[in-house]
């Protein structure tokens, strides 16, 4: 087990758009042992994603798991994936729209801040695991949000550039004090509509 050291906005790297991992490179001892590291630099981040490209590693590579997440207690229960070459596609709700939401996000190459993102609500992501199996992922809700997330990581975006209200932008403390719980029944809302409901424990950040 090794934790890696998460890079901080303005480092390069996370402006870097990753490339693609070989078959051959799936197959090594090497590709596999930062898969395990970026697991556990996730974990011990408490974060619900992490990007190869926020270690310095400029592959395709990305984690999600939510599992009574304390930094985000409103998202629902995600189980560990690891997403290799992922492509994302926005899905149509059942009448032909799209669902978007305005969703706070965080993120852990971003201390201490958090600030308001349009999201589609309905994506699918072909990707395959870290062995190279096929994955097919369709997810709505906070979910759908999570994986673009991780998803703009590895082609060098961070949420920051997707804010469009600047004034939205709030440190933790700040959004826990004016900001959370109007925010909490938003993504209950959101939960509720797509049918899942939040995994964590009421537990603040
Ligand atoms: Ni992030």
């Amino acid at each position: 087990m090794a934790v890696l050291e998460i890079l901080k906005v303005g480092a390069p790297a996370l402006r870097t758009v990753a490339r693609p991992v070989t078959e051959a490179e799936l197959a090594t001892p090497e590709f596999q042992a930062f898969v395990d590291d970026l697991v556990d630099t996730m974990h011990a981040a408490n974060g619900a994603g992490l990007a190869a490209t926020q270690v310095g590693v400029g592959l395709r590579v990305c984690a999600v798991h939510v599992r009574n997440n304390p930094r985000y207690p409103y998202k629902p229960d995600f189980p560990l994936t690891i997403l290799v070459n992922p492509e994302l596609v926005v899905l149509p709700e059942a009448d032909g729209s799209y669902a978007i939401a305005s969703i706070y996000e965080g993120c852990l190459s971003v201390p201490d801040l958090r600030g308001r993102v349009d999201r589609n609500l309905r994506v699918r992501v072909t990707a395959v695991d870290r062995y190279g199996a096929p994955r097919i992922i369709e997810a709505a809700g906070l979910t759908a949000g999570t994986l673009q997330h991780e998803l703009d990581h590895l082609d060098g975006l961070l949420f920051l550039d997707r804010v469009t209200d600047a004034t939205t932008l709030s440190n933790w403390a700040n959004f826990d004090a004016h900001h959370r719980a109007g925010f909490v029944a938003e993504a209950q809302a959101i939960n509720a509509r797509f049918g899942v409901a939040a995994g964590g424990s009421a537990a603040s950040d």
